[in-house]
C-alpha cells in the first residue's frame, strides 16, 4: 500500500472542490461542492439519475439492475457536472462516495469509481454516511439551519428523532421499531395499486380524499416515547381495502377513484399526525427551538403544511431540504463530506482500499466527544 497522506483542510489556502458520489439504491447522484474556509459549503453542480422507471415493471427496486445501471450512469454524470461547473478532473481535490447504509452491490459502484478516481489523481477519497447526507441536506438550502436543532429523518428505510448539536455530533432520541414510514407509505400504496415508489403518488392521490374517511392506527402516541411503529399501519390500510372490495364487489385496484383516494387521505394522515406529533414532542423535551425535516417523506406536502402550522404557533422554526434534494442525491454526499472536512470530524486520505457498509446505524459516527454524553 502506498503513502497515506491526510488532507488537512485548515492548512489549504485555496478554496477546496469536493466531488460526492452517491450510488447506495436506485439514484445515481454526482455533485460537486466547493469549501471556501470556513464559509459553509457552495454546491457548483449536481447531476441525478433516476432508475424508477427500469424498477417500476419489477414493483420494486432489483438490486443486480440497480447495480449495473450506476456503472452506466456515473462517469457521464460526473463529466456532465464537471461541465456544468466549468471545471475539469484536475480541478477536482477530494473525492467522496456513499460508504453506507444501503444496497451492497449498488454501494460498491459508487465506492470503487470513486476510488479509481482518486486513486488516478492522486487526491484523497472519503466514504460518507447517507442518513449524514441527509442529515446535512438543508445546509444546501438558501435558508440554511444553525445548530442545534432536532431533526426529523424520513427516508424510505429509516424513522429517526435526533439531536443534532453540530456536524458528527448526534444524539438518537427516537426511532422506528419496525417499519420506517416511507416504507409505511410505500407498502399502502401498492396494496392500492398504486405502483412504486408508491410515496409521491399516494400523496398526489390522497389530495382529493377525505383523510377521515377510515379510522387508523396512530401507534405510540401515548406516554413521552419518541419512538415510531409503523407495522400495523399497512394491515390496517389492508383491512380497511379488503372491506371495500368486498362492498364494491371488484378488487382493491379497481375500487372507484373516490374510494381509493379517501384511503389514501386517512392513510397519509395517519403518517403525518404520527410524524408531527412526535417532532414536537421532541422539541418540548429538548427545549430546542428549530426543527429540521430530512429524507425523502421530507417532501410531503401535508407534512410539511402541518409541521409549518404547528411550529409558526409554538415559536419553532422549520427547515427543509430543497424538494428536489429531499430524496437521494450527490449533492448531499458532497456536502456533508465538505462539512465534515470542515469541521475537522473527518480527514480524506490516499488510502484506496476500500469497504462498503450496508448496515451502518449513525450513532456508528457520533465524533468520540460526543459519546460520554449520549450513551
Ligand atoms: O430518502 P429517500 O430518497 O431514500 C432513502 O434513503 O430511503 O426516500 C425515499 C422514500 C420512499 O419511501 C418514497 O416513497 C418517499 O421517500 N417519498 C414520499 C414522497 N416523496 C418521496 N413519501 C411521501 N410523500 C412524498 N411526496
Ligand atoms: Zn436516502
Amino acid at each position: 500500500m502506498g503513502q497515506s497522506h491526510h488532507l488537512n483542510l485548515h492548512a489549504m489556502a485555496k478554496d477546496v472542490c469536493v466531488l460526492g458520489i452517491e450510488s447506495s439504491c436506485d439514484e445515481t447522484g454526482v455533485a460537486l461542492v466547493e469549501v471556501r474556509g470556513r464559509e459553509l459549503p457552495v454546491l457548483l453542480a449536481h447531476a441525478l439519475y433516476s432508475q424508477i422507471e427500469m424498477h417500476q415493471a419489477y414493483g420494486g427496486v432489483v438490486p443486480e439492475l440497480a447495480s449495473r445501471d450506476h456503472i452506466r450512469r456515473v462517469l457521464p454524470l460526473t463529466q456532465q457536472v464537471l461541465t456544468d461547473a466549468a471545471r475539469t478532473l484536475a480541478d477536482v481535490d477530494v473525492v467522496a462516495f456513499t460508504r453506507g447504509p444501503g444496497l451492497a452491490g449498488a454501494l460498491l459502484v459508487g465506492a470503487g469509481v470513486a476510488c479509481a478516481l482518486a486513486a488516478a489523481l492522486s487526491r484523497p477519497v472519503l466514504g460518507v454516511h447517507h442518513l449524514e447526507g441527509h442529515l446535512l441536506s438543508p445546509f444546501l438550502s438558501s435558508d440554511a439551519p444553525e445548530f442545534p436543532f432536532v431533526a426529523l429523518l424520513v427516508s424510505g428505510g429509516h424513522t429517526q428523532l435526533m439531536r443534532v448539536d453540530g456536524v458528527g455530533r448526534y444524539q438518537m432520541l427516537g426511532e422506528t421499531i419496525d417499519d420506517a414510514a416511507g416504507e409505511a407509505f410505500d407498502k399502502s400504496a401498492k396494496l392500492l395499486g398504486l405502483g412504486y415508489p408508491g410515496g409521491p403518488a399516494l400523496s398526489r392521490l390522497a389530495q382529493s380524499g377525505n383523510p377521515q374517511a377510515f379510522k387508523l392506527p396512530r401507534p405510540l402516541l401515548q406516554g413521552d416515547t419518541l419512538d415510531f411503529s409503523f407495522a400495523g399501519l399497512k394491515t390496517a390500510v389492508m383491512v380497511q381495502a379488503r372491506k371495500c372490495a368486498t362492498a364494491w364487489n371488484c378488487t382493491v385496484d379497481m375500487l372507484p377513484q373516490e374510494v381509493l383516494a379517501d384511503l389514501a387521505a386517512s392513510t397519509q394522515a395517519a403518517i403525518v399526525e404520527v410524524l408531527v406529533k412526535k417532532s414536537l414532542r421532541a422539541l418540548r423535551q429538548t427545549g430546542l427551538k428549530r426543527l429540521v425535516v430530512a429524507g425523502g417523506v421530507g417532501a410531503n406536502r401535508d407534512l410539511r403544511a402541518q409541521l409549518n402550522a404547528q411550529c409558526a404557533g409554538r415559536g419553532v422554526r422549520v427547515h427543509y431540504p430543497e424538494l428536489h434534494l429531499c430524496t437521494d442525491n450527490g449533492a448531499m454526499i458532497a456536502m456533508a463530506a465538505a462539512m465534515r472536512l470542515q469541521s475537522g470530524q473527518q480527514s480524506a486520505s490516499e488510502v484506496y482500499a476500500f469497504d462498503v457498509k450496508p448496515r451502518w446505524p449513525l450513532d456508528a459516527i457520533v465524533s468520540e466527544k460526543m459519546q460520554p454524553q449520549c450513551f
